[in-house]
């Protein structure tokens, strides 16, 4: 007899993506040549893992002292300064409301949110395409998840769209969660305009008094922005700051490519000092019952990486060179698949990127057999871009259009 509770029996065992990689690796290792652009984690050209260095080096010179004993529930002080202070560069007024508590990755901040802005059985609200594990948090939490129309006839982010979604969650359930994965949105590979923005606060803003509406930005991505300043956006979102709850998901994993280092943060603005205090109490509360604390020792290495001028300096330095790879294979991509007539969003930059089409299940099937491997879902296939090297870029567009 199955002893797991009837609700939890049929969950899939494997993460399809993890199992899609388990594939190309195998086909790879019997001697087939594979292009394998599943992986969700920047690969050099040889299709090794890539690490700052700089940031190798801060892992490895905290003491055993800070890594044996526990962490405080919220996350150590200086850590968690350290995120709002990265976070919130030119944005004092943010940046001195902001609350913010250790979380095991991005991942963890999403679960927080979750959690503590939507009731059991409520819905989640973000965009036509997503990342998967988006729907394993609620669906592990309980909650349900509900998506808006991600692109207009003109492919620029639906605002229209959202706007009726919001309406409906509020006359549903009195309240609503929106998650916006930006820049670099996994799968699409889409970064907003200033002007979406925007037009996303002003939508946000036009229904705050009817019902508690919170945006969680997740910036898992943010560090391979292909514009100039990343953080730019922030100050179109200062309209929400008292009106409309504003949460982040921080993230080291792509930051300083430590993904099994498990550090992250949920940072809020709430400028009420007492709801901010409400606030702290409820994200530490959410700790102390799913993972107790975070890691001390990466919070460590992660505080140093940045606060410490030197370590900033060099791990942005080697940063920049993964970025101008990344680029590289971005610019390759879209003279191919322009070429070819690929139907995608406006991509500039980020480790994805998502092709349009109506048998998306069928032709990642099809380019299998090719020995070029991407991920489908419902109307269109996921190109990790992040994991295949610029020469392979020309060989993953003809087998995407064939
Ligand atoms: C869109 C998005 N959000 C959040 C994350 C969180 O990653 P982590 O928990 O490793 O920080 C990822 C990782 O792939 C992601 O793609």
């Amino acid at each position: 007899m199955l002893h797991v509770i009837p609700s939890h029996q049929g969950r899939p065992s494997d993460d399809p993506i993890f199992a899609l990689n388990k594939e190309a690796l195998a086909r790879k290792a019997r001697g087939e040549s594979i292009v394998n652009a599943t992986v969700g984690s920047l690969l050099d050209d040889d299709g090794k893992l890539a690490i700052l260095p700089s940031a190798a080096r801060a892992v490895h010179d905290v003491p055993a002292e800070e890594w044996a004993p526990y962490a405080p529930i919220a996350g150590t002080p200086d850590f968690l300064a350290a995120v709002s202070d990265d976070l919130f560069r030119d944005e004092p007024e943010m940046r001195a409301s902001a609350v913010a508590a250790a979380t095991p990755g991005g991942t963890g901040a999403l679960r927080h949110a979750i959690a503590n802005y939507l009731e059991p059985g409520q819905s989640l609200l973000t965009t036509s395409f997503f990342w998967g594990p988006y729907q394993t948090l609620c669906d592990e939490s309980d909650r349900k998840l509900a998506t808006f129309t991600m692109f207009d006839a003109a492919g620029k982010l639906d605002t229209a769209a959202l706007d009726g979604a919001l309406e409906r969650q509020i006359k549903a359930q009195r309240r609503s969660l929106i998650f916006l994965n930006d820049p670099c949105h996994n799968p699409t590979g889409y970064s907003m305009a200033p002007e979406e923005w925007r037009a996303v606060v002003e939508r946000l803003v036009a229904h705050a008094s009817a019902a508690p509406i919170t945006l969680l930005v997740d910036t898992a991505y943010i560090a391979y922005a292909a514009r100039p300043d990343p953080r730019a956006f922030l100050k179109e979102l200062r309209p929400l700051l008292g009106k409309v709850g504003l949460a982040f998901a921080w993230s080291a994993s792509k930051t300083f490519t430590h993904y099994g280092l498990r550090v992250g943060a949920i940072v809020a603005c709430v400028p009420d000092a007492k709801e901010r205090a409400g606030t702290d109490a409820a994200f530490s509360y959410s700790s102390r019952g799913t993972w107790s604390n975070c890691s001390r020792g990466g919070m460590r290495a992660v505080t140093k990486l940045l606060t410490d001028p030197a370590l900033a300096k060099s791990s942005d330095v080697e940063r920049d060179e993964l970025k101008t790879l990344l680029g590289a294979r971005v610019a390759a991509f879209n003279v191919a698949a322009k070429a070819k007539g690929l139907v995608y969003p406006r991509y500039e930059g980020g480790f994805f990127v998502t092709v349009f089409t109506d048998d998306a299940h069928d032709r990642a099937l099809r380019m299998k057999e090719k020995g070029v491997f991407v991920v489908p879902a419902k109307g269109a296939l996921r190109v990790a871009l992040c994991s295949v090297a610029e020469k392979d870029v020309p060989r993953l567009v003809d087998a995407l259009a064939e």
